[in-house]
């Protein structure tokens, strides 16, 4: 099965690209940009890596974040990430990449946008890796720190596919930030945000009733409500979820107690992402490995995980329709 999984071409939709800063790396940007960091050896850095619960992880990865500095270091972290999904097999991939984490400590957005903008170019031109990129709200900030962070973005917005929402989710809902989503969307910008992951289902309704989004990232606390089910089900409305993010992060006691089975089983359409590999022990096929294990997956349900993250994701219908080809060709036997 893991080369099953392997040989399929993937799309990644739920990606914090500063999630994929590995020890190794935090450590000699710490070392080049004179940054201290709490650590003294990358097994002291894996170690920290213990979370009882979102917040707790956040204040870990904003402070390992403090170590990018330059245009180079942005490039340096995006085009690793493109390494690992040219072994994973990712033919796309939607970034996330959270501005205010940066600008706040004094580096330019241009900095960061032109940092990653260059990788990603460089991964279509040698890899022929797709991407969008999507900008995120810091939505632990006000929202009139994220309208300032978009209008600091709109020169960079040939480079901006969307607009996306995270951090720390329980008192902050969807609807603090219904202005700048607004006008996001008035721009021609995809939106999506994160909802239920851990908050409950009125943040999902907020998400797509207040803010308008496409996509509803982790969303797993959709289960609760029998009416929101049925109404995902009919819009068919993407959930981008993220098991190793959700078992480290406790939002479910194990793998095996995960509800993603469940929740494709009832014609959810239901994507799978690494969220922050770095942080959350493995990137994408990490990921598909662990719930094939932990929930006794088919062939069929793997590739319907995999078919669902192509129908879910900003890339345009003729290149959707290409790929749903070279699905569709899969023996499953
Ligand atoms: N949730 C909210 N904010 C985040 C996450 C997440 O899973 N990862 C990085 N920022
Ligand atoms: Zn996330």
């Amino acid at each position: 099965m893991t080369e099953f999984i392997k040989a399929l071409p993937k799309t990644e939709l739920h990606i914090h690209i500063e999630g994929s800063l590995e020890p190794g790396m935090m450590f000699e940007l710490a070392k080049k940009n004179k940054i201290e960091i709490p650590y003294k050896t990358v097994e002291e850095v894996k170690a920290a890596y213990e979370f009882s619960n979102l917040q707790d992880f956040l204040d870990i990865y904003y402070a390992g974040a403090k170590v990018l500095i330059t245009q180079e270091d942005f490039y340096d972290l995006t085009w690793a990430y493109i390494l690992k999904c040219r072994e994973d097999n990712i033919v796309h991939t939607e970034i996330f990449f959270d501005p205010q984490t940066h600008t706040e400590r004094g580096i330019a957005f241009e900095t960061v946008i032109l940092g990653i903008k260059k990788a990603l170019d460089n991964a279509q031109k040698e890899f022929d890796i797709s991407s969008k990129i999507i900008m995120c709200f810091l939505r632990h900030l006000s929202q009139e720190s994220a309208i300032e962070t978009y209008e600091e973005s709109l020169p960079f917005h040939e480079y901006i596919d969307g607009v996306g929402l995270d951090s720390s989710e329980l008192n902050n809902p969807p609807s603090k930030f219904q202005d700048v989503f607004k006008r996001a969307k008035e721009d021609g910008l995809r939106l999506v945000a994160h909802a239920g992951e851990e908050a409950d289902v009125s943040y999902i309704y907020e998400a797509l009733d207040i803010l308008e989004v496409e996509r509803i990232d982790h969303g797993v606390q959709a289960i609760h409500s029998n009416e929101l089910m049925q109404r995902l089900k009919e819009e068919q409305i993407p959930l981008t979820v993220c098991p190793h993010s959700n078992v480290s992060l406790k939002v479910f006691s194990s793998m095996e107690k995960h509800n993603l089975k469940t929740m494709l089983g009832e014609g959810i359409l239901v994507t799978i992402n690494s969220d922050d590999p770095a942080y959350f022990n493995g990137y994408l096929n990490d990921n598909f490995y662990s719930i094939y294990q932990s929930l006794n997956l088919s062939k069929k349900e793997i590739l319907q995980l995999v078919r669902n993250s192509f129908e879910a994701s900003f890339m345009s219908n003729s290149q959707k329709e290409s790929y749903f080809k070279e699905l569709d060709a899969i023996d499953l036997n």
